[in-house]
């Protein structure tokens, strides 16, 4: 039995992913938030979530993001931080950085947040406007100040793609002159509205291998002053990410309207219904829900992961992935090379490899498209 008295053998939980709100004053074009997230319910209230914060730690939780959509646009920002310092969390906000001022920021650090990692779309305000179709990019360079001025480690993150990774050099530049400690240049994974715009977003090989080339020349000049972390997209990648450390495994996302997920994509899967914390315990969910126990372990497993030596290090990829480009959860994740799939992404990869020409114009994330999206009947790229 684990220390949750359940007689499943799942490990306890050390990862909460609290998606506190869908609503964002940003459009990302490559936005991980579900694409027909308008159509689901209302959001927690703060008594709710002080309780999933703390039958999350009881659980075991340590790490805990408080993410959206935007979480400042939450006003109990500062409550739920307050409660989970005291219960002993590692607290991470990840954010726009819209919303956050001189007042909340002092509430917040008073309150215990230990880590704040700040988002741009690129080092040009042309840019970084046109993609989150908004005129935030002076407000970032304001924000960044001022976070640094409170004694928080300057973390940034530039989520890379076809449009903005030549800037990478320049994206560098403007990382330094802010001071950051820590750099995350994370290429697009294509889930969400990302998939949507998968053809708009994709880099040419050449891209990525000048952006990398670019980022460690910098690193060599930098040294030890800013670590800069360089996320290769999986298209790129012989072998799939072990998602999630596994399904079911670390990690687990409450959502706004408190359905609980292994991963916050997994609400897409078909034949797979996940309990909110509204109707069930978190204990019950982690150990004992259908969803949660789906894809644990190894015995879902089909050919040629299971047998594959390699399945105790990826468990077979992502199964979002998996999903998105075959159609089936249980295939292997067809970015890897033994899939009978992999054709898809050499073909994603291929089409990469041109001028992007596709009939879909690029999709901004926003409640009208999402509303369209729920209801299209069409299915999406392959
Ligand atoms: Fe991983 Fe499956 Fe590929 Fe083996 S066949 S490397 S387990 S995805
Ligand atoms: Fe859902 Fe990878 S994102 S399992």
């Amino acid at each position: 039995m684990n220390a949750a008295g359940s007689a499943n053998k799942a490990n306890n939980p050390l990862w909460l992913l609290a998606e506190l709100t869908y609503r964002c004053p940003l459009h990302c074009v490559y936005c991980s938030n579900p694409v027909d997230y308008a159509r689901y319910g209302s959001e927690l209230s703060t008594e709710e979530w002080l309780r999933v914060l703390r039958e999350a730690r009881a659980l075991g939780c340590a790490q805990l993001g408080f993410s959206g959509g935007e979480p400042l646009l939450r006003d109990d920002l500062e409550v739920l931080v307050r409660e989970a310092h005291a219960l002993g969390y590692y607290t991470n906000l990840i954010t726009s950085g819209v919303g956050l001022n001189e007042k909340r920021i002092a509430a917040l650090k008073e309150g215990g947040l230990d880590h704040i990692q700040l988002s741009f779309q690129d080092s040009t305000r042309e840019l970084n406007d046109f993609l989150s179709h908004t005129r935030t990019f002076d407000l970032k360079q304001r924000i960044a100040r001022l976070i640094k001025a409170h004694g928080y480690p300057m973390v940034l993150n530039v989520v890379l793609h076809r449009q903005n990774i030549d800037h990478v050099e320049t994206i560098l530049e403007m990382a330094q002159a802010l001071g950051a400690e820590y750099v995350e240049l994370a290429n697009t994974q294509y889930y969400g509205w990302a998939f949507v715009n998968r053809d708009h977003l994709l880099p040419s090989r050449e891209q990525l291998e000048r952006a990398e080339a670019v980022t460690n020349r910098f690193r060599e000049k930098v040294g030890n002053d800013m670590r800069i972390y360089f996320v290769v997209p999986d298209y790129y990648a012989h072998r799939p990410k072990a998602c999630m450390n596994g399904w079911g495994s670390v990690f687990l996302c409450v959502c706004p309207d408190g359905v609980v997920l292994p991963c916050h994509e997994a609400r897409g899967l078909p034949g797979l219904s996940f309990p909110s914390v509204r109707e069930a315990s978190l204990q019950w969910i982690w150990y004992d829900s259908p969803g949660f126990n789906r894809y644990r372990g190894e015995g879902w497993m089909k050919e040629p992961c299971r047998t594959c030596p390699e399945r105790v290090k990826d468990f077979g990829g992502c199964r979002c992935q998996a999903y998105l480009l075959t159609g089936d959860p249980a295939n292997a994740d067809p970015v890897c090379e033994l899939s009978p799939h992999h054709h898809v992404v050499v073909e994603a990869v291929a089409r990469a490899q041109r001028p992007a020409v596709t009939a879909r114009p690029l999709l901004f994330r926003d409640d009208r498209n999402s509303r369209a999206l729920s209801e299209a009947t069409a299915p999406l790229p392959r």
